[in-house]
């Protein structure tokens, strides 16, 4: 039986995993990389913060922007064998995407050395806002471009929220257009015809400037910007193909939130986000959600049952059977309490699914597992979670439960 996510894996060639700050985005991006490669296609997972197990598990120690083959030993081990796919992952590094920009856009290699080794850059390489999301979406490019995956998966740095994602391009664009670096492009022009050593000699710039910025990084401010506005136009391009990225009919959106209310809005004001812009949305997964998997009153019978069966053992004493009753009470009384968040989640999966109108079967819950995830087996595991519609799992839980 075909699953949701075999139909969009079918459909899609590169997957973009968005979502707030810890709800499982780079755990999901493993996970769909793993199914896929499972389905037979050569796959990449373009991380971003892995937890450090998992990365161990995906064979990245710490090297940035190099693309490393999974083991498939590790496939075999946790009894999932690939037969013809392969995963392949990725740490994105932003200094390294950033710096390999500048070297495909710097006009010779004095510029690029100047650059590179200026003090401005190398903060503002990795402390730009917006920098992160812009430089995952420039590697996505760039290895769309350049390498023959049958599926990328994107992981996201973590957002303080998750639509400041899709800004990222425009931002930089916005930047590089707006009036304010033209101004300061103007001023350092005219510095220019003088020299840097002009702006050296005036003291009196140099002193009012030193109050706020210091006049060492004001210099390496100038000079960084006067050879930054070569590459400009190159830049300005580049970064407008990137967006143009968000709208190619082969990529869609993964959004994963948590059941977290806050979290759960934020996921759906992602997803009318899209609508709106007309992006295409893959799938919604709700992840860590709590499941009763004892109905509720279920566990009460079976408490009783227990002490029945306890009060009648003839060896125990009859502070045993307190203690026991006690303990028993206070499983039943947690039980409960969890089927009440159980409940909770459920409602909220409900409401969400119904926000989703017809989209409604992209939602995808995943439960709270009782470990952390972070080998293939267990991706594995999350992975087959994904996509399968509630009906469908349900019924086939029970056409596959044990008779009598
Ligand atoms: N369904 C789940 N059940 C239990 N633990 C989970 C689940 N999903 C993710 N985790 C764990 O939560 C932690 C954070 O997940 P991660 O994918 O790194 O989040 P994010 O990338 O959104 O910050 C990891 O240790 C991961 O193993
Ligand atoms: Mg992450």
């Amino acid at each position: 039986m075909t699953t949701q996510l075999e139909r969009l894996l079918e459909a899609k060639s590169t997957l973009v995993v968005v979502g707030p700050g810890g709800v499982g985005k780079t755990t999901s991006a493993a996970a769909l990389a793993v199914q896929g490669a499972r389905m037979g296609k050569k796959v990449l997972v373009l991380t971003i913060d892995p937890a450090r197990r998992l990365a161990n598990a995906l064979g990245l120690e710490g090297l940035g922007n190099e693309e490393v083959r999974v083991d498939p030993a590790l496939f075999v081990e946790a009894g999932v064998p690939l037969t013809s796919g392969a995963l392949f992952a990725m740490m994105l590094d932003v200094k390294s995407t950033f710096d390999s920009l500048i070297e495909r856009h710097a006009q010779s290699p004095e510029a690029r050395d100047r650059i590179l080794g200026n003090r401005f850059y190398q903060q503002a390489s990795t402390a730009l806002a917006g920098s992160q999301e812009y430089m995952a979406m420039e590697k996505l490019y760039e290895v769309r471009e350049e390498r023959d995956y049958d599926l990328i998966v994107l992981d996201t740095p973590p957002m303080v929220n998750a639509v400041e994602f899709l800004s990222a391009p425009d931002r930089l664009e916005g930047f590089l257009e707006s009036g304010s670096l033209r101004v300061l492009l103007a001023g350092v022009r005219t510095a220019g015809r003088f020299g840097m050593g002009f702006m050296k000699l005036n003291s009196r710039i140099l002193n009012v400037m030193n109050r706020f910025v210091g006049a060492e990084a004001f210099l390496s401010l100038l000079e960084f910007i006067e050879s930054f506005q070569e590459m400009f136009e190159g830049f300005r391009k580049r970064a407008s193909r990137v967006r143009g990225l968000f709208s190619s009919p082969d990529l869609a959106f993964a959004i994963v939130t948590s059941t977290d209310q806050v979290a759960l809005d934020e996921g759906l004001a992602f997803y009318d986000r899209l609508r709106e812009d007309g992006m295409p949305f893959g799938a919604l997964v709700v992840n860590r959600v709590r499941t009763g998997d004892i109905a509720t009153g279920a566990h009460d019978e079976l408490v009783d049952r227990f002490l029945k069966v306890a009060e009648s053992a003839p060896a125990l004493g009859l502070r045993d059977r307190s203690r026991i009753s006690r303990v028993a009470r206070r499983v039943a009384e947690a039980n409960a309490r969890y089927d009440v968040l159980a409940e909770m989640d459920a409602r909220r999966i409900a409401a969400a699914r119904e926000r989703l109108g017809d989209a409604g079967d992209q939602l995808w819950p995943v439960p709270l597992f009782a470990r952390d995830i972070h080998d293939i087996g267990g991706l594995a595991e999350f992975g087959e979670l994904l996509g399968r519609s509630s009906e469908r799992a349900e019924a086939e839980a029970s056409a596959s439960a044990p008779q009598g």
